[in-house]
């Protein structure tokens, strides 16, 4: 899985007098069921999250408020995303390295994720990610 895997990808919006709404179904707007949603907010001025990546776990990223950066990094190649809108979320394959970071005040970062929680899934060192995926690629 690589960085072009990934993507943007346009939800929903109906927008009316009354204000907008967007949706997210599992199978039909992304590729995976969702078991997990999990967001970040407060996050200070200059902080970065994320900063791993996972074996297996496939995400939607979505800036619900404010705005973020999101840098991919698959081991070969590096994508930057600007998160500014709630219509809009960034597929994350499994075997990305992801950084997110430039979280304004308001920020909100939901992501829906397609398994529970385990700390088994992470590579939290980026030398045994870049390792894995070599691996990987010389097995085929
Ligand atoms: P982590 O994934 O490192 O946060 P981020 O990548 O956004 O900087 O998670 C931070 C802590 O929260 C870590 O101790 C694991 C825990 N956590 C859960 O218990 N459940 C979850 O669904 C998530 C995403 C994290």
């Amino acid at each position: 899985m690589t960085v072009t895997d990934c993507r943007l990808i346009s939800l929903p919006r109906l927008d009316d007098a009354r204000g907008s709404l967007s949706f997210v179904e599992s199978g039909n707007h992304i590729p995976f069921e969702i078991k997990r949603v999990y967001y970040l907010y407060h996050v200070p001025l200059g902080v970065e999250r994320g900063a791993h990546a996972h074996k297996q776990l496939e995400q939607l990223i979505i800036a619900i408020s404010g705005s973020f950066e999101i840098e991919l990094d698959d081991g070969h190649e590096k994508a930057r995303f600007y998160m500014n809108s709630p219509d809009q979320g960034l597929y994350i394959s499994r075997m990305n390295w992801r950084s997110l970071s430039n979280f304004s005040d308001d920020a909100v970062c939901m992501v829906l994720a397609s398994e529970p929680y385990s700390e088994d899934d992470y590579f939290r060192n980026y030398e045994e990610f870049l390792a894995a995926v070599t691996e990987n690629r010389t097995n085929g």
